[in-house]
């Protein structure tokens, strides 16, 4: 492996302005960084741990959710819960009005141009599952490539296998540096000999944090004929994203990752491609009339949208946009962006521990790494004993971890409640790991 990893602390080479990365130019020698919430908000933080107090970080996996969202939830199912868009009775009505208006919380966090452009899913899987039945069924055809990178989540590498082997277009793949960037000088190259017709990318890694130049990458597929689907499982729930500034096609995130609670998730798509597309799954909802040998659709966003949906939940995901629209999206990158710098800082002084990503001017609050030759797992459990919740394995990437001859790492993650007091948790107890494997 090459210079994949950091263990010399945080470079600042960045091409990338602050505008870029919507971070302030943070010290990771500033001292303690607080959380940016209460931490009462979050009721689990109080929990203890083989009796230590939780430290949790692991957000990037799935976040904890405020009273707040808690509350919301809760208040809903005891008093106004019914099936939504069914009944002419006050307490459907109130519960469709409930549903739907989370749903236009969400459309204005986005800045879509219309609510009718917000699909609710039950996650980003199946977000990008429904693009790569839908559109990838009626679009695509032998010969047409379909472009995606090294780097991607497996909910983003095989909805494309699949759809690559039903039309027989080809799976193309963006290779990664050995710094954990994207190879944009070979993305270049892949564009002008295989022009694709659709190029699926994260717009953060969840496993090296990085943060592709999404911008050129839209620009320049753009520029070849073909769409693009954001990733965004990453990036929604940790710095502002304007879909229409940022000019993409289709975009999916889900809302466990964002405070919310798991069972539902976002397929935003540019209104005109959505309304061209069929259906996804059929059933009730989603039509406008059924007879015994035909169905027509409902109007969007009902149309791709069949069966009785995750209705308390929407109302849950309307509340932690509320949460986070009040920290202001900025600041909760400006924080993942100091406790990265502060994380690689922190680790890098550990001997034999290795970073695999970009400097934190690059990435978001993940860190991912390994130390010495302890596995992984053996490392996270570990950690638990001290209270720590750090995730190992492959993340769900194993292309990407293959790239890297890398089995498994450990990954610290970090969210709106997270301090720098945690990441030196996990420091003094990754030191004490080290010495109980003698190295
Ligand atoms: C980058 C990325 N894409 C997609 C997913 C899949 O999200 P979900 O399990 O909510 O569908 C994840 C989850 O970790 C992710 O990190």
């Amino acid at each position: 492996m090459a210079n994949l990893a950091h263990t010399t602390g945080i470079e600042t080479t960045s091409e990338k302005t602050e505008a870029d990365t919507g971070a302030k130019a943070t010290s990771a020698t500033s001292g303690f960084i607080p959380s940016l919430v209460p931490r009462e908000d979050f009721p689990i933080l109080a929990r203890q741990i083989h009796g230590k107090p939780l430290v949790f970080l692991d957000s990037t996996a799935s976040a904890q959710k405020p009273r707040q969202v808690l509350d919301a939830m809760d208040a809903f199912n005891r008093t106004t819960y019914a099936n939504i868009h069914r009944g002419a009775y006050t307490l459907s009505e109130e519960a469709t009005a409930a549903y739907e208006g989370a749903r236009k919380k969400v459309a204005r966090f986005i800045n879509a141009r219309s609510v009718r452009e917000v699909i609710w899913t039950r996650n980003t899987t199946e977000s990008i599952n429904l693009v790569a039945h839908t559109w990838a069924d009626a679009n695509l055809h032998p010969g047409d490539t379909i472009l995606i990178t090294e780097m991607e989540h497996h909910s983003n590498i095989v909805p494309w296998q699949l759809a690559a082997a039903r039309t027989g277009a080809a799976l193309r793949y963006v290779p990664i540096t050995d710094d954990g960037e994207l190879d944009m000088a070979a993305f270049d190259q892949l564009i002008e000999r295989h022009p694709p017709r659709l190029v699926a990318v994260t717009q953060m890694s969840n496993v090296l944090g990085t943060l592709p130049p999404v911008g050129e990458i839209i620009a320049k597929a753009h520029a070849a004929g073909a769409l693009v689907l954001l990733d965004a499982a990453q990036s929604v729930p940790h710095t502002a994203v304007d879909v229409r500034a940022l000019g993409c096609d289709f975009l999916a995130f889900s809302a466990h990752k964002m405070l919310g609670p798991s069972g539902i998730g976002v397929l935003w798509g540019r209104r005109e491609l959505l309304d061209a597309m069929p259906p996804f799954l059929g059933g009730g909802d989603m039509i406008r009339d059924v007879s015994l040998q035909h169905s027509t659709w409902a109007d969007l966003p009902w149309k791709f949208e069949a069966g009785t949906p995750a209705i308390t939940e929407a109302v849950g995901f309307g509340a932690a946009v509320d949460y986070l629209s009040a920290l202001g999206m900025a600041n909760v990158r400006a924080h993942e962006h100091a406790l990265a710098a502060y994380a690689l800082e922190r680790l890098a002084a550990i001997p034999d521990l290795r970073i695999y990503g970009p400097p934190a001017d690059r990435r978001g609050g993940v860190v991912s790494f390994t130390l010495g030759d302890i596995h992984a797992h053996d490392l996270a459990t570990l950690l638990d004993r001290e209270g720590i919740a750090i995730r190992a394995g492959h993340h769900c990437a194993q292309p990407l971890m293959e790239r890297y001859q890398l089995a498994a790492t450990a990954r610290a993650s970090f969210y709106v409640y997270t301090t720098s007091a945690e990441i030196d948790a996990l420091a003094a107890a990754l030191e004490q790991a080290r010495s109980i494997f003698a190295f």
